[in-house]
């Protein structure tokens, strides 16, 4: 009696005890021996533990949005390329380490038919997934003018890069433009560059957590005053036409995706196959670097490099020193999916659509039970559908969202290490979450809502 009593009162000691999905002192136990500080505070692969653990002791799936990752098949065209090149030979040699000829090919023709945007070649170096270009790109970008030691991210961001300015010892600032979307940013951004300090900014486009995009007239803002203040933009474009609100799909028509490089000389794009290609396995990606900036003499750079051309030091100084080059194989699976698209033959905006479809049902579960969006907005316009979405539950910091959460049998991460000031955030990732779980997904917020409304 004592015990049935005891228990009652565990169930009733507290709304959130009430009628969890996923059992509660199961949950609470594997948090407690997870030994995490804070779960809202952990890493995306901590997160992924303890939710793995959590599933093994309860027996009950959860909606899984903690990581970003592709949740289609990698794109067959570069299998079957990858599987050729080996069974020619490729896997003995090293391959060169500015790339092969066809795929410094096909990149150039890629950001022509794509951004409507002139790069030579010899500009398009390969490179093993766009998070090992980012690394390049900093220890070269770092090194190329004595006086510019510090990184700008245009936030919230992808904490991997805020990692690596960290492991390379390079300072790093920056900006939330949550509050300074359109004009605004204009001022906010020359207040970080006029104090001299800033060698390069990073933003990505569209925005890994938030999917806002920059519109044109942000992306000339930041062109212009790049070329002002002698910064280099490095537009990393993880999630390439993903913006699906405009069919940015057909090779050489207009509407193009805006792009930095419209606005300014002196520009880097990063382009990763991971996510459009669903190739993030064979970690693939390429570091376009502008033909002035490529060209361009920086004496600071022989402290450390034999040469003081830029574009020749990125890639026989910082990429030889780094990896000395990029899988051979995968460097034609790359290549061949790329002049699949340039020719037409494949359409990858149409295969990857299936996210925006998804993000859109499920932003409206969200909404519906009581959450709002965070980053709801791109200069006055709502933001698309895509990856991923940002949202918040008004009473709860992000970190204690994502607890809560847990409960509930439903998996995010928190906006805390992504350079965001919206604390009450998170990110919802919606590539492994499969449509058949949507039903479940909604029923589990209704319930989260029931038991927290205010
Ligand atoms: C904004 C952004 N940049 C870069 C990357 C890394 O891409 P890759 O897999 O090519 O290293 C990601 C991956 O999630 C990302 O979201």
């Amino acid at each position: 009696m004592k015990d049935v009593l005891e228990n009652t009162l565990l169930q009733t000691s507290s709304d959130i005890r009430i009628n969890t999905p996923i059992d509660f002192n199961i949950v609470k136990q594997k948090i407690e021996e997870s030994k995490l500080p804070s779960v809202g505070k952990a890493s995306i692969r901590e997160v992924r533990s303890l939710i793995n653990s959590i599933e093994k002791a309860s027996g009950k799936k959860f909606i899984r949005m903690e990581m970003g990752v592709p949740g289609l098949p990698a794109s067959e065209i570069g299998v079957n390329a990858e599987i050729e090149a080996l069974k020619k030979g490729v896997a003995n040699a090293y391959p060169e380490i500015e790339g092969i000829t066809e795929l410094k090919r096909e990149i150039s023709r890629f950001i022509k038919l794509f951004l409507d945007v002139d790069v030579q070649e010899k500009s398009c170096i390969p490179c093993t997934g766009s998070t090992s270009g980012s690394f390049v790109t900093f220890l070269t970008l770092a090194r190329a003018d004595k006086n510019k030691d510090t990184v700008l991210f245009l936030d919230p961001g992808f904490p991997v890069h805020k990692m690596q300015t960290k492991v390379l010892g390079i300072n790093q600032t920056n900006i939330d433009v949550y509050k300074f979307r359109g004009e605004k940013l204009r001022e906010v951004l020359e207040e970080k560059l006029k104090a001299g300090n800033i060698s390069c900014l990073l933003y990505s486009n569209p925005n890994n957590p938030s999917w806002i995009c920059f519109t044109d007239k942000e992306l000339r803002i930041i062109g212009e005053l790049c070329t002002k203040y002698d910064v280099i933009p490095i537009e990393d474009l993880a999630y390439f036409n993903m913006d699906f609100r405009k069919d940015y799909s057909k090779p050489g028509k207009d509407p193009h995706q805006p792009s930095v490089a419209k606005y300014c000389d002196n520009y880097m794009i990063l382009v990763s196959g991971s996510k459009i290609f669903s190739y993030a396995g064979q970690r693939i990606g390429c570091i376009i670097i502008s033909d002035k900036l490529f060209n361009r003499e920086y004496p600071d750079l022989l402290r450390f490099f034999s040469s003081a051309t830029f574009g020749h030091t990125m890639i026989y100084g910082a990429a030889y020193a780094v990896s000395a080059g990029v899988t051979h194989s995968t460097q034609y699976a790359f290549a061949a999916l790329l002049k699949a698209v340039n020719d037409g033959e494949l359409d990858f905006v149409k295969e990857v659509k299936i996210y925006g479809e998804r993000a859109k049902k499920m932003k409206k579960m969200f909404l519906n039970s009581g959450f709002r969006i965070v980053y709801d907005h791109d200069d006055g316009e709502p933001i698309a559908d895509g990856f991923y979405f940002t949202v918040a539950y008004d009473g709860y910091s992000g970190e204690d969202l994502i607890e809560q959460l847990l409960y509930y049998g439903i998996s995010a991460i928190s906006l805390s290490n992504t350079g965001s000031l919206r604390k009450e955030g998170i990110r919802a990732c919606v590539s492994l979450v499969h449509d058949s779980q949507l039903p479940e997904l909604e029923e589990r917020l209704k319930l989260f809502h029931e038991n927290h409304k205010q």
